[in-house]
């Protein structure tokens, strides 16, 4: 038991914390969730209601139930401001494989260390927990700071689908990355 503890909670960073989507998080998502800023970088910028939202609320919980899916709430830690959204979107149990997807909603939320801090959480739930043995996620190839954390903490950059985002008149790349567990562990 000491063992397991001495690891700590794979749920909880050096700034912020993971925690299960609940359905008082709608107003709290809303605030910042259709800001161009970070919705660029996600690739959508079509603007979501909130009966969008909650719809996405309420498949988390399916998912989670029928593990095809795992969302969480990024939080402070101290403050305990939602400040974004994170979570396995989907799983492949044969091959031990995941996509994950992240985003930090508020910009002024950027470059603070949060979105490297909660991945890292998600990694740590991902081959700790889900015992994965692959992580993938994919980016597109104009989110440079998205690419410089993922790259960080040992992402690869496996592959891509060649014009396949467009946005704002333009066509771009959409990258692969993947990471393997040893890569973790190293
Ligand atoms: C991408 C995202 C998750 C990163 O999280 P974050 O909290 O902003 O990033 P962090 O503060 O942890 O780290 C930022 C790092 O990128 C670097 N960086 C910032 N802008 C950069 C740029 N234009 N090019 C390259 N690196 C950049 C910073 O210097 C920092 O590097 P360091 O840790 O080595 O010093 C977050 O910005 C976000 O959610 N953006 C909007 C939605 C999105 O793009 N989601 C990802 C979809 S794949």
């Amino acid at each position: 038991m000491e063992k397991i503890l001495a690891k700590g909670s794979p749920f909880i960073g050096k700034q912020v914390q993971l925690r299960a989507v609940e359905k008082t998080d709608l107003d709290d998502i809303m605030k910042h969730w259709n800001t161009f800023e970070s919705r660029i970088g996600l690739g959508t910028i079509i603007p979501m209601s909130s009966m969008m939202e909650e719809d996405w609320i309420r498949s988390t919980h399916e998912k989670a139930k029928n593990q095809t899916g795992f969302a969480f709430i990024i939080e402070h830690k101290e403050t305990k401001e939602l400040i974004g959204t994170c979570g396995y979107e989907e799983m492949n149990w044969i091959a031990k494989s995941g996509v994950v997807g992240i985003g930090i909603h508020n910009p002024e939320n950027h470059n603070k260390g949060y979105g490297t801090d909660a991945m890292i959480c998600l990694l740590k739930f991902g081959f700790n927990v889900l015992n994965l043995n692959r992580i993938e996620l994919w980016v597109m190839e104009y989110n440079e700071r998205a690419i410089h954390v993922y790259e960080k903490l040992g992402f690869k950059k496996v592959g891509k689908k060649r014009q396949a985002h467009f946005v704002q008149g333009s066509y771009y790349d959409i990258i692969e990355m993947d990471i393997l567990r040893n890569e973790f562990e190293k």
